[in-house]
């Protein structure tokens, strides 16, 4: 199967683009290292040719709408014209937090939707190395902050590329559909996650400092509208503190 991945050299889109490899498809990394600009359509066209199905992992949140909304629905468009089916990557919960970024991948979602061509949205959790970043964050010195009851139940990017592959690989929707959330095994406090951050680090245990939720945002967070319900999304890949044995005990990025 041909299968074209945008973001292909991204840290979602490379995972794709080796589980794919190995599955032994016929792939193709589209970005713009490699002449494809979704946000102008550059290359987007020839990338398309021959191609069975594109994984879309682009995405520049630094940019507003030009890449999340705009990019996107060139792309599904483009995916549609060709009888392509597109798999995109999203977000649990997004539907539920009025955070800017959030309420840009829901109309990304919704442009998919109306391009009327074969697609599949596959929301995740927070990858592992993001709910870390979030943890330094919130952490100053030995105390660690909490927005009300904040969680997260964060997934292994690996878990999200094989997944991603199984629907790229599986049976072709006749339109619009959700494939089943993915999520990683362990609901986590936002102080276990910087507990397990900072003994990974050869730290003592945070001190846990409660915010209380004050607006929507806020409550939105507390209430872990991020997690998916208990026993509604499709769990696996390593834990969190299996993903942090793998990581350098310095850990950067995000
Ligand atoms: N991080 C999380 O916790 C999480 C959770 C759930 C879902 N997701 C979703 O996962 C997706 C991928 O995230 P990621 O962290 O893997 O992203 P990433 O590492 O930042 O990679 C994004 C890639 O997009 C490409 N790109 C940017 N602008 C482009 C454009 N105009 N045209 C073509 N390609 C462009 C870049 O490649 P070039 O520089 O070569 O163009 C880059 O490699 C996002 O949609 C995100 O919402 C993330």
């Amino acid at each position: 199967m041909r299968i074209v991945v945008t973001g292909g050299a991204g840290d979602l889109g490379s995972r794709v683009v080796r589980e794919a490899t190995a599955r032994g498809h016929d792939v193709v990394p589209a970005s713009r290292r490699t002449g494809v600009d979704l946000a102008t359509g550059d290359g987007l066209e020839d990338a398309l040719l021959g191609a069975d199905t594109v994984v879309h992992c682009a995405d520049d949140p630094s940019r507003g709408d030009t890449v999340t909304v705009y990019a996107t629905r060139r792309l599904a468009d483009a995916a549609a014209a060709h009888d392509v089916h597109l798999v995109h990557i999203s977000i649990v919960g997004i539907d539920q937090q009025p955070m800017t970024y959030y309420r840009r991948k829901l109309r990304a979602e919704q442009g998919i939707d109306a391009a009327g061509g074969p697609a599949t949205v596959l929301r995740a959790t927070q990858f592992h190395s993001l709910t870390a970043f979030f943890a330094r964050r919130l952490s100053v010195g030995p105390f660690t902050v909490t927005i009300g009851d904040m969680a997260f139940q964060p997934v292994d990017t690996d878990f999200v590329a094989r997944r991603l592959v199984d629907v790229a690989a599986g049976p072709r929707p006749t339109g619009y559909v959700r494939a089943p959330d993915v999520a990683g095994p362990d609901v986590l406090p936002i102080g276990e996650v910087a507990r397990l951050v900072r003994a990974h680090r050869r730290a003592s245990a945070p001190r846990v400092v409660r915010v209380p939720p004050l607006g929507r945002l806020m409550r939105a967070i507390s209430e872990s509208r991020n997690v998916p319900a208990t026993g509604t999304a499709d769990l696996g890949g390593l834990s969190f503190a299996d993903w942090l044995a793998t990581q350098p005990e310095r850990l950067t990025g995000r």
